[in-house]
């Protein structure tokens, strides 16, 4: 009768090489368009959960800090789905442990959620699809959806108020020569939330009515692109497509944005190594970093070009990452289960 109900899971975060920028439906984060994006190998959560009758009540703490009473709710509304559906209504602890900067703008919420899920569906032995999966996550955070496969994901956009019709999917193992470099300009949390940032773009913005049609169109040429494993051309569409959401920022009323001066130098940076013949392209979300997409046969050649401005810890190299996984108490992956 004291059935307890535990997992494990390991989930990489990932960065958007076409962006999500805003949600049509926010009951349901449904997004305003389709996105698509690398899963990093080198940043992640693991996520323990415990639902079990000898709890007393929910608890969640991360990175060992218990959290507020409302960050835990949140946290909880998002269970309360999987209760709903697994018919399993019991107390639960929640611990989980950032291998990223959290809320630097590094996606850490993709990874947190993604982990989450599915410690939940291992655990509750819901044995949903990872497609199935991400449409329950993309309730915690729209960008979990693609942390929950390997390689390059794409998450659809969907139909309507159709929950079921928006959902991720791998594209492309991405197992050849491409990786990712990170610049930490800043770790702290950042000023304004993804959440609050694109709905006061939707607002406020005139520029967001072009949003829609531009990240159609680049995302049609990224598809080709990858097919083509051309990474020039991805890194190009990439990169002007991360501009069009910042300018959607910069148009809205009042004004927001996520630069800060050592973002300009990396973005000059890169552009200076492309004019020597390097294949490298930066992206941005909503934080200052910034993230370098080159084949990794040339990354560790960029990293020390990027050293004259700056820190070696404040570089981070990443192959790309696969699907979530469990792990043990330990961190080693249980491959058999
Ligand atoms: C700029 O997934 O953090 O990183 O769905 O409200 O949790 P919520 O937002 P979130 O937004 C990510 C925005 C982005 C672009 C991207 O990852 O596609």
């Amino acid at each position: 009768m004291n059935h307890q109900y535990h997992s494990i899971y390991r989930a990489h975060t990932n960065i958007a090489l076409i962006k999500y920028w805003g949600k049509r439906d926010q009951e349901l984060y449904l997004p305003m368009t389709s996105s698509l994006s690398l899963t990093l190998e080198s940043l992640y959560t693991d996520t323990k959960v415990l639902f079990s009758p000898n709890l007393k009540n929910d608890t969640f703490t991360l990175n060992y800090q218990k959290q507020s009473q409302e960050e835990t709710k949140k946290i909880i509304r998002f269970v309360d789905l999987f209760r709903k559906e697994s018919g399993i209504h019991l107390p639960v602890s929640i611990e989980s442990i950032n291998h990223v900067p959290t809320a630097a703008g590094l996606a850490s919420s993709a990874s947190a959620f993604a982990a989450l899920s599915a410690a939940i569906n291992d655990a509750l032995q819901l044995n949903f699809s990872s497609e199935k999966l991400s449409t329950f996550s993309r309730q915690g955070s729209g960008s979990s959806t693609r942390s929950l496969f390997g390689g390059l994901a794409m998450w659809h956009r969907g139909y309507g108020h159709h929950s079921d019709s928006s959902y991720a999917e791998e594209i492309d193992s991405a197992d050849w020569d491409i990786g990712m470099l990170i610049v930490v300009i800043n770790s702290q949390q950042k000023k304004i939330s993804s959440r609050i940032g694109m709905q006061h773009t939707i607002e406020s913005s005139p520029f967001y009515e072009l949003w829609p049609r531009e990240v159609e169109q680049d995302l049609d040429q990224m598809l080709q692109a990858i097919k083509q494993r051309d990474i020039d051309a991805m890194g190009r569409i990439a990169e002007h497509n991360a501009m069009k959401m910042h300018a959607t920022m910069l148009a809205a009323n009042p004004s927001f944005n996520y630069f800060e001066p050592k973002t300009l130098v990396a973005i000059n940076k890169v552009q200076q190594m492309r004019d020597q013949g390097l294949s490298c392209y930066y992206t941005m979300d909503a934080g200052p970093n910034v993230k370098i997409l080159c084949p990794f046969s040339q990354i560790e050649q960029i990293k020390k070009i990027l050293m004259e401005d700056f820190n070696e810890d404040q570089l981070i190299i990443s192959l790309p990452g696969r699907a979530p996984y469990s792990i043990d108490s330990l961190g080693q992956p249980l491959e058999t289960r």
